[in-house]
């Protein structure tokens, strides 16, 4: 039986004190996480350390939202992944398409920043999701393979823990999740692509949703067989909202 994730992408958003704040509200309403769901909160870059301290002894675990594919040298303004670790992070998100949409992050780069997240001891989240376009034009399958073949042309399934989260890129941010049944079905397919390299690896593996999830709608697509928990972005800024998305796991 997989384990249940909530992951809260809170991308640039928040301030000290309302990170502060967030925290102390999730953890009114939630003072006791649940055994079998892990919460994991990934500020933004400036607040990992302010973060770090919150959720010390809570529970919750901290992950960032990118990092570099080198672990030191003459990168100006990249974060190795190295550091993230140290600052007390367990997670990284890689490859998400906000990042391969204005940063131009390509799928090879995702591949190489997931290897050194793992050779940095942490677990990547390795995003990956379709457009509209790729989607209405049958190509959907195209895509998640590709994107998938390119972050496992680095990662070593025998012993490499890390985290898949299906983002199709017309569903972020939009109000528009997609349906459960397109969620189980890419989900599927993610999950028979990897189980191609590796069986075993493929059932152990945790695939995420991400896209527009809220209180109203995490139910159904959490009900899915293959779908292992959300990656949730506007609705994890907001403490009802992430809790009820957070007790829809149980
Ligand atoms: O990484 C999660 C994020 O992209 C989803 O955003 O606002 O649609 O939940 P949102």
């Amino acid at each position: 039986m997989r384990k249940r994730w909530l992951i809260g992408n809170w991308k640039m958003h928040g301030n000290l004190a309302a990170n502060k704040a967030l925290v102390d509200g999730i953890r009114e309403r939630l003072p006791v996480l649940s055994e079998s769901i892990d919460m994991v909160l990934c500020p933004a870059l400036p607040y990992v350390s302010q973060m770090a301290g919150l959720v010390a002894d809570t529970g919750i675990m901290l992950g960032a939202q990118n990092a570099s594919d080198h672990l030191k040298g003459a990168y100006t303004g990249e974060t190795s992944p190295m550091m993230l670790k140290e600052l007390g992070c367990g997670f990284v998100i890689i490859g998400h398409s906000e990042r391969r949409s204005y940063q131009g992050e390509t799928d090879g780069l995702m591949g190489r920043k997931a290897l050194a997240a793992i050779d940095s001891g942490l677990i990547p989240v390795i995003c990956v999701g379709e457009t509209a376009e790729e989607r209405d034009s049958g190509r959907t399958h195209e895509v998640l393979g590709r994107q998938l073949d390119a972050a496992f042309g680095y990662i070593r399934t025998a012993h490499d823990e890390i985290i898949v989260a299906y983002e199709p890129r017309w569903a972020i941010g939009t109000g528009i999740a997609a349906t459960p049944e397109i969620v189980q079905a890419e989900h599927a397919f993610l999950r028979a692509r990897i189980a191609q390299r590796d069986a075993d690896f493929a059932q152990r593996l945790t695939l995420l949703y991400g896209g527009s999830l809220k209180a109203s709608n995490a139910e159904s697509v959490f009900s899915m067989p293959d779908v292992d928990g959300g990656l949730i972005g506007s609705a994890a800024l907001n403490a009802d909202e992430f809790v009820a998305i957070y007790k829809a796991l149980d």
